[in-house]
């Protein structure tokens, strides 16, 4: 977005996370999303160590989802942390909106056709692949496909921050080799900065 529609207020071009937050529930309150608007407002908040820091809860052995925000119930903002060589499985997103913008290091998006009923069994088709760096904002919803978020770096971790909306609870997780579907609950390492109770359910990692 160019610095004049920035000038036009906080709305575009929020300074804090805490102000994006709030530029977010705005957009939100309003039945239609603007995909582009969503984008553009996440691309112009720069990342700032000092605002997600309390979020950012790393495990030795898996990614972590932890909850910044409910959104009036319109959508979870989340940051994700990645360790080293550390990825989501091929996923879907339970019909709602995906965007991820990242706050440090980089990740690697993976594309990924739906499989079709006579693809049952067989490998599943990769149509692409993007690597996104700091403040860049990538978005997905089941109409483009599937995907398969990686920090393929084995020396830096990677921090994203995640909007989903609808919120939704579980997704379909797919067998890269033999395309099939099981069903994953979403879990959160932490909430409000607060480490959430262990539980033992499969997670979409
Ligand atoms: C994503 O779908 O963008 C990342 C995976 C997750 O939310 O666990």
């Amino acid at each position: 977005m160019t610095s004049s529609v920035c000038q036009q207020g906080r709305k575009s071009c929020p300074s804090t996370l805490n102000e994006l937050v709030a530029t977010l529930i705005e957009i939100f309150s309003s039945e239609r999303v603007n995909i582009e608007e969503v984008q553009t407002v996440m691309e112009n908040y720069r990342s700032n160590e000092l605002d997600w820091k309390r979020y950012a809860h790393f495990d030795p052995h898996r990614y972590t989802r932890n909850l910044v925000d409910e959104g009036n119930g319109r959508f979870n903002l989340i940051v994700l942390c990645w360790g080293e060589g550390m990825g989501s499985s091929i996923h879907s997103h339970s019909d709602s909106h995906c965007f991820m913008k990242i706050l440090d290091g980089s990740l690697r998006e993976s594309l990924f056709q739906w499989p079709s009923a006579s693809e049952k069994r067989s490998q599943m088709t990769c149509v692409g692949s993007t690597d996104y760096s700091r403040d860049q904002v990538a978005y997905i919803n089941d109409s483009k496909g599937l995907h398969r978020i990686e920090n393929i770096s084995h020396c830096e971790q990677a921090v994203s921050l995640h909007l989903y909306s609808p919120p939704f609870d579980a997704c379909q997780c797919f067998d890269e080799r033999t395309s099939r579907a099981r069903i994953c609950k979403t879990t959160f390492w932490s909430k409000y900065g607060e480490r959430t109770p262990f539980t033992v359910e499969a997670e979409n990692n």
